[in-house]
This record gives C-alpha cells, sequence and structure tokens, in this order.
C-alpha cells in the first residue's frame, strides 16, 4: 500500500474514518470570523472543486480547502503540457481552466455546500480586469456554500495574470473596488515576483483586506533538449514546491513585519516542520499544494505532525506559535544583504 494511505492508527484515509481534528483541540484556530478545525487547507488549483478529493481524504476534517480559480467567462486553459517535474518540485500551466461563474455555482458550489459542514472553503478568483474580479464577486456573493474569496492576482502562466499583483496602485484600486462588493473574507493571493512583498501586504491592509495569502508560483521553465523547445505548452509557468519554500516563509514573514493582517501559508509544504517555519514567521493557516500530488494524505499527516509537535513542546494553543519567530538579537535588515 502507498505510504500515505495508511495510517498509525491502523485506519485509512479511503473510508474517511479519520478524525484528526477531534483530537486537537490545541489546533482549532479562530480566525476570518470562523472556527478552522485544523490549520491547515488545501491549495488553489491541487484540489480541484473538493469532490476530487473526497474520496482520498477525509475533507471535512482538515481546515478546508481552496477551490481551482473561477473567472467570469468559463476558459479552456493553455494547451500541453501543463505540467512537468522539476528539480524540487514541479512547473505548471494549467492557464486557469475552468467552467467560469455560472458553471462554478450550478456544477461545483452545490456538492461543497453538501458535503463540507466544519472545513470552510475559499473561492479563488481571477479576473482580466477589475471589472471581471468584481463581477466575480458580486456574482458569487448571495450564494451559500463558501466562507470567502481568495482573490488571486498572482498566477504567472496566464497573461496578464501578475498585472495586479505587481502594480501597488493596481492592487490598491482592485482591492478597495472588491471591499465595496462583499462583507465576506476578502484574502489576497501574493505573489513573490515583487522587490518587497511587504509593501504588497500593508497597501492590501489599508485598501481594506481581511487576509493574505503568501505565496503563488514563481515563473519558470523547462527546456525539451531533444526537440530544442520550451517543454511547456505555454513555454513557461509557474514552479511550486519544496524548492520554494524558502521564499514562502521569508515572504510570510515579510508580511507579518509590516502588516496586521491573518496570513495563510503557501509554497513547498510537504510536513509538519515545513508547516511550523510559515506558523513561526507567521501564518495561522496553512494550504498544502504540490504535495498532496505525491500524497494525496499530505494534508492530514502534516495535521498530526503539528499536533504531536504541540505535545512534545508543551503548547497547549498552536495561535501561541504564530508568528513566535525569535529575532536575534541585532539581528540583521529584513531585506537580505548582497
Ligand atoms: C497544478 C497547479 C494549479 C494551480 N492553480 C492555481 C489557481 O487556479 N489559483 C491560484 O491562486 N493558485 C494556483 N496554484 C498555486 C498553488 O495554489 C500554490 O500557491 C503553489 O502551488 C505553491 O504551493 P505548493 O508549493 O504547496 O504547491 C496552482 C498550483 C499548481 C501546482
Amino acid at each position: 500500500m502507498h505510504r500515505g494511505l495508511r495510517l498509525p492508527g491502523g485506519g485509512t484515509r479511503l473510508g474517511g474514518d479519520l478524525t484528526p481534528a477531534a483530537s486537537s483541540p490545541g489546533l482549532v484556530q479562530r480566525v476570518f470570523g470562523a472556527e478552522f478545525p485544523s490549520p491547515v487547507l488545501l491549495a488553489s488549483g491541487t484540489c480541484g472543486y473538493g469532490q476530487e478529493y473526497a474520496d482520498l481524504i477525509p475533507l471535512d476534517e482538515i481546515g478546508g480547502l481552496v477551490t481551482k480559480a473561477v473567472s467570469l467567462e468559463p476558459r479552456p486553459g493553455n494547451p500541453p503540457h501543463r505540467v512537468a517535474e522539476t528539480p524540487g518540485g514541479m512547473i505548471n500551466a494549467i492557464g486557469l481552466e475552468n467552467p467560469g461563474l455560472h458553471g462554478f455555482i450550478a456544477e461545483k458550489l452545490p456538492w461543497l455546500r453538501e458535503h463540507l459542514r466544519r472545513a470552510h472553503v475559499f473561492v479563488n478568483v481571477v479576473g482580466h480586469s477589475a471589472e471581471d474580479f468584481a463581477a466575480v464577486v458580486r456574482g458569487l456573493d448571495g450564494e451559500d456554500g463558501f466562507l470567502g474569496y481568495e482573490i488571486n492576482v498572482s498566477c504567472p502562466n496566464v497573461k496578464g495574470g501578475t498585472m495586479f499583483g505587481t502594480d501597488e496602485r493596481a492592487l490598491a484600486d482592485l482591492v478597495v473596488r472588491l471591499r465595496g462588493c462583499t462583507e465576506r473574507p476578502l484574502v489576497i493571493k501574493l505573489t513573490p515576483n515583487v522587490p518587497d512583498v511587504g509593501d504588497f501586504a500593508r497597501i492590501c491592509e489599508e485598501a481594506g483586506a481581511d487576509g493574505l495569502s503568501a505565496i503563488n508560483t514563481f515563473p519558470g521553465m523547462v527546456v525539451d533538449i531533444g526537440r530544442r523547445e520550451p517543454l511547456i505548452g505555454n513555454k513557461s509557468g509557474g514552479v511550486s514546491g519544496p524548492a520554494i519554500l524558502p521564499m514562502g516563509v521569508y515572504a510570510t514573514w515579510r508580511a507579518r513585519q509590516t502588516c496586521g493582517l491573518p496570513i495563510m501559508g503557501i509554497g513547498g509544504i510537504r510536513n509538519a516542520d515545513d508547516a511550523l517555519q510559515y506558523i513561526l514567521a507567521g501564518a495561522c493557516l496553512v494550504q498544502i499544494g504540490t504535495a498532496s500530488f505525491v500524497d494525496p494524505g499530505a494534508a492530514v499527516d502534516v495535521h498530526e505532525g503539528i499536533s504531536k509537535y504541540l505535545e512534545a513542546n508543551g503548547v497547549a494553543r498552536l495561535e501561541d506559535l504564530v508568528g513566535a519567530l525569535q529575532a536575534r538579537p541585532g539581528a540583521g535588515p529584513a531585506i537580505p544583504a548582497g
């Protein structure tokens, strides 16, 4: 049997008979006006719209999931190849394929509404323009079945995908506009591809966001040396997985230094030790992406590993660790010096 599917207690993830959250009251996180039974969520684009994972792990017992992106109109995505392995992770250029706002409401949301009772759902939103983003948020806001929005201003593998995430004025205007469209939690997913992610975190807070997700993927390329062409149909794509862990932890720490918003830490998390780096750097929740492709049970393992860490270190509540990174006296500036 696959290593990841056998649990210490003899249970199986496939049967959904595991109750990690129930056994770990210290891991409950109260944030975004809600109670998360676990600090561990599944990252956008890596768990479909939930249903795809339902037979693999007890979804309702992790903290929740972020849906694949939803745009105003359906998108077909990019030409193949869309994914490839890289040293230390993978590259993807799916191209935000999705059924569009109305397809999501008709085909995907009903399942989420019916099946997830404790785990929370964020809908990942994309748009070509500020009006596009606003139309998706307005179109969804009257619906049940999800807690809030994760606004994707940071996708490197579609034209204009990082436009809002790398332009301070455009980002501020977008967040102000979206704030006017909803009272639900509005979480902005930051790109690491800016000179200082801390500046962008502060802009989001000042413009009225409720939280941040840090980080999305890095632009990258894989070359097929036989054909002397880029391997990925889109030529370039977004690099994710263990290779980006230090960058994600750094971005989380920088964001924590410049603003007080709750942060979901994302990037390269494979195990509880990785997740705890994000938590100590300032994240109150974490998201697992690429690791779930290697082991669909990674999120459950991370939950259990964090629980064991709390117990072993005599920490009653996870929130006592959030941002608890020890700064060495006389430590250098926030931006690494050359
Ligand atoms: C195949 C794939 C599809 C993705 N699709 C989206 C998406 O639709 N929206 C988004 O905001 N992020 C998307 N991401 C980025 C992930 O949510 C996450 O930020 C990134 O992969 C870093 O986390 P990881 O290293 O744990 O994978 C995607 C990532 C992958 C690998």
